[in-house]
């Protein structure tokens, strides 16, 4: 079943690495419609080209993937067809299809040379095709999203397939070819039977249809024997369902995909129609945990990142499923069991990607959105996330490919297509953390404190056991103690929150500065433990400071012990808090000494506040939708605001709350400063009061950076103040432009919307020809790449008037210049007895030696005005009367110019009778 077809021509291009950016980056001729990566290559296929990378990006060889298609296939199979057109065509080889094949030493592509098309390539240099064919291995149509991977059946021995789910539209959609079944199996080697691509087995030739209606298959992987698929059934009358569709990967074709069985998924209660977007399962298990972005609506924007337990349960009859089987059940089959999330990690809008990682105790996923940002959440055993961190955050809206992928060769890069670019992020930069208590509280796994080095590391760049890290789950702080008071003896326990290497576990020690009692127990990590020789504390509280040792790091703590029954008053959150910041125990409304155990601050919120404001509401922000930069100025309105001392801003499941103080105060309003975000997305406003109680809930809606394309005019004259229209995106979150002429003078935006935005141009001296524009965005000077020129004002040289019936025509004349002034930009009044008479602008003519300006002064009874004022920008200049040579040619043009064509006229006449005279004679 060889076949070459020599007709079909490809093109190596063999282009140097010029497209290699300096933060991790390369960008493509097209858009990336799909990757895969193998040790340490990269391979991406975009519309036109196949490109061979190197694990850091750097370009190996591309190869144009358009060709000329002549050759006709000599192989009738009646299950696919085939081309055979001898013409000349241009044909482009769209992929769907992108394996490396590891095992083999191959690269499988496959995809639409007009029909189905595959190559099996050389991995190590994609310009060499090992073999090429004319079969469909997927979706027929280029661009359709195809899920394809490579399986492992266990037969007598391992063999491997291809496979392909496809996307089922009802009724199927036209196409060259036959619409493949919704899941098949192809072969990947010639030996297998009926050779390589074919669906066949040893008896039958077999494929997974779906039973009625539409299907778009978003997923799939292996995992030890069983494989997982994952699929949106969309249906007009019904809502969306996500199926999930478990098999067995044994003994043949045949029964592996006989072997279906399935579960639907659902997000909430009464939420079908929630729709999956992208999956990534989580390395390790049993249990198989795999994590889904689910939009909750069906849309793009309110999406969320779901957990699941998906380990197949393999109880029910095998191939009896409702909505997909080899052979659709006659009679309804009974609804597949449901499967509920285990948690909810993360809600954000319009995330489009995720990526799972385990990293020791914790699972890090890597999440991309539909705005261009690479956001990192670290969950713990318990599915507690810490704080969500930007990796990456591209200045516009393009959106993160649903696929990202973790670079093989350090395990250290994520790679993160956005259209035609491919990044390739650091997974964590630890080193940006300089002492323990950041290290500590960036929460970040990937990253030790490394007691030899005296900084943060990469675990593996720490090469002895002096280490400390963050422990196996989330903690609310590092330190944390309780007091106890039993028979007269204070005992201050405390517990250090941190997983330690030997040698640091070996060498822990700490040191109080209040004198221990002898009979306190030695230290045992994680634990230190203090029998205090005073036996009465201090109103005021007593400070202690601790100082701790593991290994060579030393970490030190500042307490204030106090006793817990003094804490007393009426039960407020504000007593709840101090009474847990004492370590002791809040229970029944009371604060008393602990009696064991830890325990947070979350106990304090759910209470009132204990002293009487009236209750701030909020009614709006202006702006409420603003740039990653913040805004400065922004007007919060609402009632009864006259306490509040600050605006709380924040995400979503965001551990970090931004606080802005307040700027200006009336009962009703309220300014502040909306401070710049690491994300784009929506978070929450609440406004302060001094007991610590936030109140109110609006959104404040972060996007990206303005962004300039284009200047209408590119000029100015040099007196300023012309009206200029830029254009660009999110230009309505500039707060004004500047000239690099004249940095400190900001002009604010005259009229603004996303688009569009006009303001004035500053003035400028002589000895300016050009300036380049930047935007003001919050406290964020943005350049804009653009210049303008500037030209010396325009030279008005003299007027004409004539009358038009009740109006009089003026002409103005200007002097040619490079300025392209229109009508629009000035306003001219005719000046006669103290009176101003407004000229209509009209039309501009331009001659060689002069620019004119047309307008007329409706029904006056003047026809003669002694001046004329003519005001462009902020400059008024005001015109003479026409010199008296300029009446005169005025009346010679409009006098003579009749007269002499009448005289031409009455000649003619004249001249033809006297011809027609002569001839009668
Ligand atoms: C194929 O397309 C290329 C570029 O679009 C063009 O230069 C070439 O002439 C075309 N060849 C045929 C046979 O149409
Ligand atoms: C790939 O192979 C072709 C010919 O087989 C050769 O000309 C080319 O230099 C090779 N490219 C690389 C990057 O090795
Ligand atoms: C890979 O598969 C091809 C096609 O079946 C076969 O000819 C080749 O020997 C295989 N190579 C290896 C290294 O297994
Ligand atoms: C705490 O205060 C109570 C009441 O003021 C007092 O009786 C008790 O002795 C104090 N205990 C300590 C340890 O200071
Ligand atoms: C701008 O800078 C000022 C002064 O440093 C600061 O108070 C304000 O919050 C900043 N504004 C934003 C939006 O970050
Ligand atoms: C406070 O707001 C009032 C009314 O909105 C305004 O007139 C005043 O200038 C503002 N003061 C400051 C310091 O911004
Ligand atoms: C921006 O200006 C362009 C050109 O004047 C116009 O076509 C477009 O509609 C404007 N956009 C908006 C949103 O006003």
């Amino acid at each position: 079943m060889l076949l070459l077809l020599p007709g079909l021509l490809f093109i190596i291009c063999g282009e140097p690495a010029r497209c290699l950016e300096e933060n991790g980056g390369f960008t493509f001729d097209g858009d990336i419609r799909h990757f895969a990566v193998a040790a340490n290559t990269v391979y991406v296929a975009t519309e036109e080209k196949l490109y061979q990378l190197s694990h850091d990006l750097t370009l190996v060889q591309s190869l144009s993937q358009r060709g000329i298609l002549t050759g006709s296939d000599p192989i009738n199979d009646a299950h696919f067809s085939r081309v055979t057109d001898t013409d000349e065509r241009n044909a482009t080889f769209g992929v769907n299809i992108l394996l490396p094949f590891v095992e083999n030493d191959t690269l499988i592509s496959c995809g639409v040379i007009e029909c189905g098309y595959c190559e099996v390539l050389d991995p190590r240099n994609i310009s060499n095709v090992l073999h090429r064919e004319h079969i469909q291995v997927g979706s027929p149509w280029t661009g359709s999203a195809s899920v394809g991977f490579l399986v492992d059946v266990e037969q007598q021995s391992t063999e491997t397939y291809i496979l392909t789910a496809n996307q089922q539209y009802e009724p199927a959609e036209k196409s060259c070819s036959l619409t493949p079944e919704a899941v098949n199996l192809h072969n990947t080697k010639h030996h297998q039977k009926g050779s390589i691509f074919s669906l066949s087995d040893a008896r039958s030739t077999t494929s997974i249809k779906r039973c009625k209606g539409n299907a778009e298959f978003v997923d799939g992987f292996q995992i030890n024997l069983n494989i997982y698929l994952f699929s949106n059934l969309p249906s007009s009358d019904e809502k969306n369902k996500v199926r999930l569709i478990w098999l067995e990967a044994k003994t043949n074709k045949l029964e592996t995909l006989e072997s279906l069985r399935g579960a639907t998924l659902r997000v909430s209660d009464g939420g079908e129609g929630s729709k999956l977007l992208a999956s990534a399962v989580i390395p390790g298990g049993p249990p198989v945990l795999w994590s889904g972005v689910f939009s909750v609506d069906g849309g793009q924007t309110n999406t969320e990142l779901v957990l699941f337990d998906i380990s197949p349960d393999l109880s029910g009859d095998p191939d009896a499923d409702p909505d997909f089987g080899t052979v659709c059940p006659l009679n309804t089959a009974s609804p597949p069991k449901t499967l509920k999330p285990k948690a909810v990690l993360f809600r954000q809008k319009y995330m489009t990607s995720v990526l799972a990682v385990r990293q020791k105790a914790w699972v890090v996923f890597f999440i991309g959105t539909g705005d261009g940002q690479l956001i990192k959440l670290a969950v713990d055993k318990n599915y507690h996330p810490t704080c969500p961190r930007v990796l990456y955050r591209a200045n516009d809206d393009r959106q993160v490919f649903p696929k990202m992928l973790l670079d093989q060769v350090d395990l250290k890069h994520v790679y993160m297509p956005l259209q035609n670019q491919m990044k390739r992020v650091p997974v964590s930069d630890c080193s940006t953390y300089t002492n323990v208590q950041d290290y500590w509280s960036a929460q970040d796994p990937y990253c030790v404190w490394c007691g030899s080095h005296n900084s943060c590391t990469f675990e593996d760049d720490c090469q002895d056991t002096d280490w400390i890290s963050i422990p196996d789950d989330f903690q609310p702080k590092m330190v944390s103690y309780r007091v106890t008071d039993g028979s007269g003896q204070i005992t201050l326990n405390i517990q250090i929150h941190l997983t330690v290497g030997q040698e640091a576990r070996s060498n822990f020690a700490c040191q109080f500065s209040e004198p221990c009692s002898t009979k306190s127990p030695p230290p045992q990590f994680p634990q230190c433990t203090c029998i205090l020789s005073k036996s009465t504390l201090p109103a005021e509280g007593l400070p202690v400071t601790v100082r701790f040792r593991l290994g060579t790091t030393q970490l030190r703590e500042e307490l204030k012990l106090f006793n817990c029954s003094e804490i007393s008053g009426p039960p407020t959150s504000v007593l709840c808090r101090r009474c847990i910041e004492a370590g002791c125990s809040w229970s029944k409304s009371i604060c008393s000494w602990a009696d064991g155990g830890v325990e947070d601050d979350n106990v304090c919120q759910m209470m009132e506040s204990g002293i009487n404001f009236f209750k701030p509401e909020i009614s709006s922000i202006t702006p409420s939708v603003v740039s990653f930069y913040g805004r400065n100025h922004a007007v919060l309105s609402g009632y009864n605001l006259s306490d509040v001392t600050r605006v709380r801003i924040q995400a979503d499941m965001d551990c970090t709350p931004h606080e802005s103080p307040v700027w200006n105060h009336t009962g009703v309003t309220l300014t502040f400063h909306i401070p710049s975000a690491n994300t784009k997305g929506t978070v929450n406003a609440c406004v302060l009061l001094p007991d610590g109680s936030c109140h109110g809930n609006v959104k404040i809606i972060y996007q990206s950076s303005p962004s300039c394309t284009n200047i209408v005019p590119r000029s100015s004259w040099i007196s300023g103040k012309r009206k200029i229209t830029l254009t660009g995106s999110h230009l309505d979150f500039v707060e004004g432009v500047m000239h690099n002429h004249i940095l400190q003078e900001v002009s604010p935006p005259r009229n603004t919307n996303h688009q569009n935005l006009t303001y004035d141009t500053p003035a400028a001296d002589k000895k300016v020809s050009s300036s380049t524009l930047f935007l003001k965005v919050a406290n964020e000077t943005l350049p804009c790449s653009i210049t303008i020129n500037y030209y010396p004002d325009p030279e008005f040289t003299s007027f004409t008037s004539t009358r038009m019936g009740s109006n009089v025509r003026i002409t103005l004349q200007k002097k040619p210049d490079k300025l392209e002034m229109t009508p629009a930009e000035l306003s001219v009044w005719g000046v006669e007895g103290g009176n101003q008479y407004p000229c209509v602008m009209g039309a501009k003519e331009t001659s060689n030696e002069m620019d004119f300006f047309i307008c007329e002064i409706q029904r006056t009874p003047n026809a003669e005005f002694q001046h004329l004022k003519v005001t462009y920008g902020d400059k008024t200049v005001t015109l003479g009367p026409p010199s008296l040579l300029h009446q005169v040619i005025l009346t010679l043009r409009i006098v003579l110019i009749p007269f002499i064509v009448l005289a031409l006229v009455i000649i003619c006449r004249w001249q033809k009778r006297l011809t027609a005279e002569t001839n009668a004679l």
